[in-house]
């Protein structure tokens, strides 16, 4: 990576968030893949600094490109991606954070500084001043700079939406609610709330789901109380709802076909411990979260490693319950992954198309008959969800729609199979749900 990532330098958080983002845009990885490397190389208490930098740099990303352009006389080129990601980092905290001006630019130059490129330098602090200078006088009239979105992203999303994109656009470039998941074997709602008030923690319960709690301010997921003990889960209400939907009966055989990290294998286990649940995930080096999460909540799952979409890892005995939690676009959940802005191409999202289908063909041939199977996805992609269902269950001759009620006031759009949740600003993000029976 050249003298810029120098493994024997202690690193200032800028610096790590600059090749961290120049690493998305590269498309070398994701944040949640590249972000853990430089965590274990920054000291501690740079770290959360490190993460809002990460996140806000790509949350804005579109944004900051649009002021970009604005400064430059001549447009940078796709090549200098590594120049492209310190000003973005740079420009982010210019305009989002209260570092003061000064050290941004200083800091800025100097990992410019290490590039060995006099050119690079020059520009950054030279377009770091004139933005000082003039971000108040800054156009904000252009599409990009307005929504922050990819220009494709944005005109699907307003295609699909037409009614809904601008609170679909606030709702991304939001930053996320920290919703928790109460586990109600354990511990009333009433009480942990009681328990977070005796630890000066302000939260409130969800008027929608009963195990639903949202903190005001986001801390780290270790000192929420009760976490470490498996009182509560990090879960987004949206994907709290699986578990009601899927709704298990006592010993139910249950199917997890996408498991990992096991957010939803836990709420499923909380709500009725006496399921035999199969937790498969295809990364092997995934099945240690899922592992650690039951520990955490103290339950049993049977983890499998195994590929959903052929039936190599089956031993041959229905279920009566499965959830498919199928890989997608995650389109619906933008504010918490804000580098999928970045990321997505359509051409992912065919893809993961080809993969929803296969598993839905294979792993309905291991469900039993009466039995039901819930597919969901974080996508608000019709292609994805209504698409695929629609054409599933116009194909196999023994699938059933199921009718899904949520509670009211969760605001949804019901479908002919299944409802798409679309990202709200202060609850759920986008999800959705397609319950099927097999008829015989
Ligand atoms: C949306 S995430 C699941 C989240 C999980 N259900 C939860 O609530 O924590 C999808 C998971 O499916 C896994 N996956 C993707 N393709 C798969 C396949 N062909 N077979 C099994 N798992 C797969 C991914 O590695 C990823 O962990």
């Amino acid at each position: 990576m050249g003298a810029l990532d120098n493994h024997n330098e202690v690193m200032h958080q800028m610096q790590a968030a600059s090749l961290t983002l120049e690493r998305v845009i590269a498309r070398r990885g994701s944040l949640s893949t590249i972000m853990p490397e430089y965590e274990g190389r920054l000291p501690a208490q740079r770290v959360p600094k490190y993460k809002e930098l990460c996140f806000g740099s790509c949350r804005w990303f579109y944004r900051i490109q649009s002021i970009i352009n604005q400064l430059v006389e001549r447009p940078l080129k796709d090549n200098e991606i590594r120049v492209r990601a310190i000003l973005t980092v740079a420009i982010y905290q210019l305009l989002e954070t209260n570092t003061p001006d000064h050290a941004v630019v200083n800091e800025a130059v100097d990992i410019a500084r290490k590039l060995n490129k006099p050119w690079a330098k020059g520009l950054i602090n030279a377009l770091l001043r004139e933005c000082i200078r003039s971000r108040r006088s800054l156009s904000k009239e252009d599409g990009q700079y307005r929504h922050a979105h990819n220009p494709w992203f944005l005109e699907k999303i307003q295609t699909l939406y037409p009614d809904n994109w601008a609170q679909i656009i606030k709702a991304n470039n939001h930053r996320p609610p920290l919703c928790l998941r109460v586990n109600l074997r354990r511990i009333k709602r009433e009480n942990y709330l009681a328990m977070l008030g005796d630890q000066n923690v302000s939260a409130h319960a969800s008027p929608f789901l009963p195990s639903a709690v949202y903190l005001t301010t986001p801390m780290p997921v270790n000192s929420i109380p009760g976490f470490r003990d498996g009182l509560v889960s990090v879960q987004d209400e949206g994907a709290q709802l699986a578990g009601y939907l899927l709704n298990l009966e006592k010993n139910d055989r249950c199917l997890d076909a996408c498991s990992a990290p096991g957010g939803k294998a836990g709420h499923l286990l909380e709500m009725e411990p006496s399921i035999h649940l199969v937790a498969l995930e295809w990364k092997e080096r995934k099945l240690g979260a899922i592992a650690s999460n039951m520990a955490r909540l103290k339950v049993y799952a049977h983890l499998q490693q195994g590929d959903a979409t052929n039936l190599d890892w089956w031993d041959g005995r229905q279920y009566d319950a499965i959830l498919i939690d199928a890989p997608c676009s995650g389109s619906g959940v933008v504010r918490r992954h804000p580098d999928i802005k970045i990321l997505l191409e359509q051409q992912q999202v065919d893809e993961n198309r080809a993969i929803q289908r296969q598993m839905l063909q294979q792993l309905w041939q291991t469900l039993r008959a009466e039995g039901k199977m819930l597919y969901c996805t974080c996508s608000i992609f019709p292609e994805e969800n209504e698409e695929i269902i629609e054409e599933f269950t116009t194909t196999c001759g023994n699938a059933e729609v199921e009718p899904i009620s949520l509670p009211e006031g969760i605001p949804q759009h019901k479908t002919a199979n299944g409802v798409q949740l679309l990202p709200s600003m202060s609850a759920n993000d986008g999800f959705y749900f397609s319950l099927l029976k097999k008829t015989d």
